[in-house]
């Protein structure tokens, strides 16, 4: 048993770039998500961090998952989750994928094409397929019209067609999933959607679901990247859904209503950490050459590039882009006199820069910098194959302090 700090200066001499994920935060996380809403069911959303242990710690707290591919359903069934716990959701699913996931998950068809698939792989069967439907509706996280998505199936057009799916006779449609967007802070916005889903899980029920089983909210829990910003209020928002719960199950008694989430699990329990190898001075600049850094974890660097060329259209870049102060620099274990720094990684691109003109105690090769909040969408997004340098480690840090 040893504790953080030491674990990461001793990980740091066997490693020179890896990541860390807490057990105890990501268990945390979860308590504080299933003590707040009492009538939600939590899926954890397998593309964020498909680390074993975290996968496994996830599934022992009883979630289950949502799977965006057949191996993610694969995952779910590896780890004993049985097929009404993993919800396969991704749009452009093949044949091969549906024949794989049909035993395995429930299904969320993603297109009217896909339906039509459905049917005919359960007709092949001659087994009967619950299914879900992925929805565009008619409002979003955040406002109260729609928007043109390649994802699901569009309110207006799910209506014109009610008679076409209710003739697909190998089909039961048991439930609904709506994923609008992620990384929502404000209480009442997320209230409002959850409103505005409820609603539509009551038009589906009455005009194409009489069998409704599920309504999967997707995703949107917010967690604060820089210390300038609070915190989801996840106990108020908790309490206003279950308010709103209890009356959509006293109308619709059985329903389970998943919310789906993989940064509010993740994304705080993870810290990157890399070896500072070189440092030099340009023309008056210096720079700390750090290593595994655009390729490693590709998030800091990729926020530096978004926000010169974005010219402040940042709609929509998650999960590659947050906001400009979404990481936070350290150096936990130097102590020298502060100096200015612009932090590179050792790619030969010049785009491998990952802060710049920062202050941090005056650095020198071999010491540890840290990069928080690498937990989610992090180690998946980062082009660990570039320049074929060893890829960082990951690495597990249990509750009891042990390391996996
Ligand atoms: C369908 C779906 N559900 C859930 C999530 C995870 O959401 P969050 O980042 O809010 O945890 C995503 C992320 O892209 C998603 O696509």
């Amino acid at each position: 048993m040893s504790d953080f700090n030491t674990t990461i200066r001793q990980l740091a001499e066997r490693h020179r770039s890896f990541y860390i994920y807490r057990q105890s935060m990501i268990e945390d996380n979860i308590r504080a998500l299933k003590s707040s809403f009492k009538n939600a069911q939590f899926l954890y959303s397998v593309k964020t961090n498909p680390f074993e242990p975290v996968l496994k710690t996830v599934v022992r707290q009883g979630l289950g998952f949502d799977a965006a591919s057949l191996n993610e359903v694969l995952m779910g069934e590896k780890l004993g989750l049985a097929r009404d716990k993993i919800y396969y959701s991704a749009p452009g699913k093949t044949r091969d994928d549906i024949v794989g996931a049909a035993g395995r998950s429930v299904i969320i068809a993603d297109s009217l094409n896909e339906l039509e698939m459905l049917q005919s792989v359960a007709k092949e069967t001659g087994k009967k397929l619950d299914t879900g439907i992925r929805i565009n509706p008619d409002f979003t996280l955040g406002s109260e019209s729609g928007v043109s998505s390649k994802f699901g199936i569009d309110y207006d057009i799910l209506k014109e067609n009610i008679q076409w799916i209710n003739s697909l006779d190998m089909l039961n449609i048991t439930g609904i999933h709506v994923h609008s967007r992620s990384q929502e802070l404000n209480r009442q916005t997320l209230t409002r959607y959850y409103e505005n889903m409820l609603k539509l899980a009551v038009f589906v029920k009455e005009n194409l679901a009489p069998g409704l089983k599920f309504v999967n909210m997707g995703g949107g829990l917010g967690i604060p990247y820089s210390c300038g910003q609070r915190p989801l209020d996840i106990h108020g928002l908790g309490r206003a859904f279950d308010e709103m719960a209890e009356k959509f199950l006293e109308q619709i008694p059985g329903v389970k209503i998943f919310i789906e989430s993989g940064r509010y699990i993740v994304g705080k329990a993870g810290t990157y950490v890399t070896t500072v190898l070189d440092k030099k001075v340009s023309m008056g600049k210096t720079y700390v050459i750090l290593h595994n850094t655009l390729n490693g974890f590709i998030r800091p660097s990729l926020a530096m590039l978004v926000e010169a060329y974005a010219n402040g259209n940042l709609f929509g870049s998650e999960p590659l882009y947050t906001q400009k102060d979404a990481f936070e620099f350290s150096a936990p274990f130097s102590d020298g006199q502060p100096e200015q720094v612009t932090l590179c990684g050792n790619l030969c691109t010049a785009t491998d820069v990952v802060a710049k003109d920062i202050t941090l105690p005056a650095l020198k090769p071999g010491d540890i910098i840290t990069i928080s909040n690498a937990g989610s969408y992090a180690a998946v997004l980062s082009p660990m194959q570039f320049a074929s340098l060893p890829a960082p480690a990951q690495i597990f840090f249990t509750s009891d302090g042990l390391i996996k």
